[in-house]
């Protein structure tokens, strides 16, 4: 089977428009014209591009981070319809016979209609996987190998595709499981614990998130980012005229400021800016790009509430602020900007020097 039909992005449902957008945009710039395919609230779709080498190309360079809207991506082939309930394996061992892959994700979109289907996605991955590797089809883990991935659109419905090792999210349908640990005051230390794991690699997080470094959370309350921050060892000063959750405000590791996050700076710099606080994007983003230029922070990772309409334009307004700013501090900058799992109509984006 060819994997050149189309590109198959997921997204948040109700996000597909703004997904669609973005990806023709990022493809427009690459020299690859298509048009999308979304239908609402289906947490999927497939952007086709008439020029299938064309499309093919641009994929292998395609990087996940570029995608503000999607949680995950891959190149698709002709969907396989029909599946019999009781053998869905063997037409898609026909199908797929002859390649070889480094890894399987079995997926479905993270939407109402098809949230049932993640039953059936996870009973399969088993089965699909022994017969892949009794068929020398699956070599767990190989870095040469794409990853298959079959998203179930329906319970008769996959449509197989493939991604580079490394280029989409490592997590069935770009949700990283993650469990929320004892004591943590709010459910949004979750929302931090997906932006540390999604955003920074390993290195990265190793280096930054350790004890001995300090950090700044500014809209700390009731404290689920700093206890994030804590858990890893860092001194965190949790800004916020809110109270912090009674245990974390008795830290040694946490001095809660009852300031406003906009005037309050720090008498020296931190490794760490983050920052949750429930105001206009455009203001948040200057914030951020302000203590980055003047060498307060060395890196920032901050929420961005998105409006009602023109949310993409939105993202986009931030994201120049952000690089103007920055520029004209002669300072070189990398911004990530992703909407993850645990983001509502917001996005998370993770600003640090290079
Ligand atoms: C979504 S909550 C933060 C939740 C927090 N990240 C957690 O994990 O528990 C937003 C917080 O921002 C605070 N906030 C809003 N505007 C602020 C400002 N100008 N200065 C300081 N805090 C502010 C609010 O008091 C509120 O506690």
């Amino acid at each position: 089977m060819e994997f050149d039909r189309q590109l198959i992005l997921y997204c948040r449902a109700g996000y597909e428009g703004e997904c669609a957008a973005q990806v023709q945009a990022v493809a427009a710039e690459a020299g690859v014209h298509g048009f999308c395919r979304a239908v609402p609230d289906t947490g999927y779709l497939g952007f086709n591009a008439p020029d299938a080498a064309a499309l093919a190309g641009w994929f292998e360079h395609l990087e996940l981070d570029e995608l503000v809207f999607a949680r995950q991506l891959f190149l698709a082939g002709e969907p396989l319809e029909q599946l019999a309930p009781e053998d869905r394996l063997t037409p898609i061992l026909r199908a797929l016979a002859g390649q070889v892959f480094g890894g399987v994700l079995v997926e479905t979109p993270d939407a109402e209609a098809t949230r049932p289907l993640m039953r059936l996605c996870r009973k399969f991955r088993v089965p699909l996987e022994r017969a892949l590797e009794h068929r020398g089809m699956l070599r767990p883990g190989d870095p040469e190998r794409p990853l298959l991935h079959l998203l179930f659109t329906d319970s008769t419905t996959v449509i197989p595709g493939r991604s580079r090792p490394g280029q989409g999210s490592p997590w069935p349908m770009g949700i990283p499981r993650l469990k929320l640990g004892r004591g943590a005051p709010s459910r949004s230390a979750l929302k931090l614990e997906e932006a540390l794991v999604t955003l920074l690699d390993a290195d990265e997080r190793e280096a930054t998130l350790r004890p001995g470094l300090e950090a700044v959370d500014l809209g700390a309350a009731p404290g689920g980012w700093t206890w994030q921050l804590v858990r890893d060892g860092l001194m965190v000063t949790a800004v916020d005229n809110g109270p912090l959750a009674p245990e974390l405000a008795a830290s040694p590791q946490v001095e809660h400021r009852r300031e406003d996050g906009f005037a309050f700076r720090p008498d020296r710099p931190v490794e760490w800016l983050v920052c949750d606080m429930v105001e206009q994007p455009s203001r948040v983003a200057e914030l951020m790009a302000d203590w980055l230029a003047r060498g307060d922070c060395r890196r920032a990772l901050f929420n961005l509430k998105l409006p009602m309409r023109r949310r993409q334009q939105a993202v986009a307004d931030c994201r120049e602020r952000i690089e103007a700013r920055l520029a004209r501090a002669g300072i070189g900058i990398r911004l990530s900007i992703r909407q993850l799992y645990h983001d509502r109509d917001e996005v998370t984006a993770y600003l640090r020097r290079v």
